[in-house]
C-alpha cells in the first residue's frame, strides 16, 4: 500500500474522507458483528432518535506514526471507557470495550495510507460514534442503534499550532451540575455553537466557560481542558463533575509529576486566581496542547507572562513529553500505546 498523495504539512482540522469505515448495527436487543464499509454515508429513519432528540454521543482519539515507523493509538482503553460511560447516561446500549478497541484498529489498519508520515505535524483522527437509529416520537430512547468509526488525517485545530491563542468568558454556561458535561454527548455540542460562532465573531478563538451554579470557578473550553501553571511551577487544573474527563488531560498530569518532577493539583479553580497563573493551555486530542497567551473577560484582559509569540516554559515541556511519548521518542509507561502496526 502507498500513502496518500495529500499534502500533510499544510492539513487542518477538517474531514477528509477516507476508504473504509466500520458499522454495527443493534437490534433486537444485541449488536451484530460489524464490519467495514466503503459506504460513507448513513441512511435512517427520518424520526430516527437521532434526528428528534440528540440521541448520540462520541469518541476522539488519534493515530500516530512513530520515529520508528509503527503506528500506535494512544490509550484507547480511556476511550472505550468513556464512551461506556456515555452511552450509559444517554439510555443507549453500551458497545462493548473490547469489541470497541478492535473496531478502532480494524478502522486504521483498513486506512493505513491516510496515517500522516512521521514529523509532518498531523495525524489520523479517529470518530467513533453511536446513534439512537429507530423512529421515536414520543421522549424515549430508541430501540435500535448504529455504531460507526471513521477516520479523517487532521493537522493542528487551531490555526497556527503552536502559537498561543485568545480566548474569552462566555456568558453561555456548557453544562449544568447533574447534567451531561461529564459525558461526550452530542447535544453539549450543539448547544456550544452559538457560543463558538459569537466568540469567533468578536475575534476570539475559543470560550471559557464557568461553572453554571456560581459563575465563580473555571470549567473547561467547547472541546478542551485547561491546565494552569503557578508561579512556582505547580501544574493546576479545574476539578469539576460538569467537565469532560480528557484523556490528555490525565496523562499530562501524569507526565508532569512522573515525568517532570513537578507538584500537580486538581482542585477547583476560581476565576478569581487566574490572573495569577503564570502559563495557562487547553488540551485535548484534537487541541494536543494549545497555549492560552490572553483571556478576555467582558472587556479585562488577564495577559499571561508567556505572552503570545510561544507556548510558556512548562507548557512547552508538558507538550514536548506528551508528544514524544506519542510519537515514540520517549518511553511511554506501560500501556499508554496501543500498537496497530
Ligand atoms: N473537553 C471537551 C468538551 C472535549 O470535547 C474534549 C475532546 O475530546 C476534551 C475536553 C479533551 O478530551 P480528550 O483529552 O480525552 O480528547
Ligand atoms: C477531541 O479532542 O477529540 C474533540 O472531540 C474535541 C472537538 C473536536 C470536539
Amino acid at each position: 500500500m502507498d500513502k496518500k498523495n495529500i499534502d500533510w504539512s499544510n492539513l487542518g482540522f477538517g474531514y477528509v474522507q477516507t476508504e473504509k469505515r466500520f458499522v454495527s448495527n443493534f437490534k433486537d436487543g444485541k449488536w451484530d458483528d460489524g464490519q467495514l464499509t466503503d459506504d460513507a454515508t448513513v441512511v435512517i429513519s427520518e424520526c430516527a432518535g437521532v434526528l428528534q432528540y440528540a440521541q448520540t454521543c462520541f469518541e476522539g482519539m488519534k493515530a500516530y506514526t512513530t520515529e520508528d515507523g509503527r503506528v500506535v493509538i494512544f490509550r484507547p482503553d480511556l476511550n472505550a471507557k468513556r464512551m461506556e460511560d456515555s452511552a450509559k447516561r444517554l439510555e443507549m446500549p453500551v458497545f462493548p470495550q473490547d469489541r470497541f478497541v478492535k473496531a478502532i484498529e480494524e478502522t486504521v489498519k483498513a486506512n493505513l495510507d491516510y496515517v500522516p508520515p512521521y514529523g509532518s505535524g498531523a495525524t489520523l483522527y479517529i470518530r467513533p460514534y453511536m446513534f439512537g437509529s429507530s423512529s421515536v416520537i414520543g421522549v424515549k430512547p430508541a430501540e435500535e442503534y448504529q455504531f460507526r468509526v471513521f477516520t479523517t488525517p487532521v493537522g493542528p485545530y487551531f490555526k497556527g499550532g503552536a502559537k498561543p491563542i485568545t480566548i474569552k468568558v462566555s456568558d453561555f454556561d456548557r453544562a449544568a451540575p447533574h447534567g451531561t458535561g461529564h459525558i461526550k454527548a452530542g447535544l453539549n455540542y450543539a448547544m456550544s455553537l452559538h457560543a463558538i460562532v459569537t466568540a469567533h465573531a468578536e475575534g476570539f478563538d475559543e470560550n471559557m466557560y464557568l461553572d453554571a451554579a456560581t459563575r465563580t470557578k473555571v470549567e473547561e473550553t467547547g472541546g478542551a481542558n485547561f491546565i494552569f501553571v503557578t508561579k512556582d511551577n505547580t501544574v493546576v487544573t479545574p476539578k469539576s463533575n460538569s467537565i469532560l474527563p480528557s484523556i490528555t488531560r490525565r496523562s499530562l498530569m501524569y507526565v508532569a509529576e512522573h515525568y517532570l518532577g513537578l507538584k500537580v493539583e486538581e482542585r477547583e479553580v476560581y476565576f478569581d486566581e487566574v490572573k495569577d497563573f503564570a502559563e495557562c493551555g487547553l488540551c485535548g486530542t484534537a487541541a494536543v496542547i494549545s497555549p492560552v497567551g490572553k483571556i478576555n473577560d467582558h472587556g479585562k484582559e488577564i495577559c499571561f507572562p508567556s505572552g503570545m509569540e510561544e507556548m510558556g516554559p512548562i507548557t512547552k515541556k508538558l507538550y514536548d513529553t506528551l508528544t514524544g511519548i506519542q510519537m515514540g521518542r520517549i518511553e511511554a509507561p506501560e500501556g499508554w500505546l496501543y500498537e496497530i502496526k
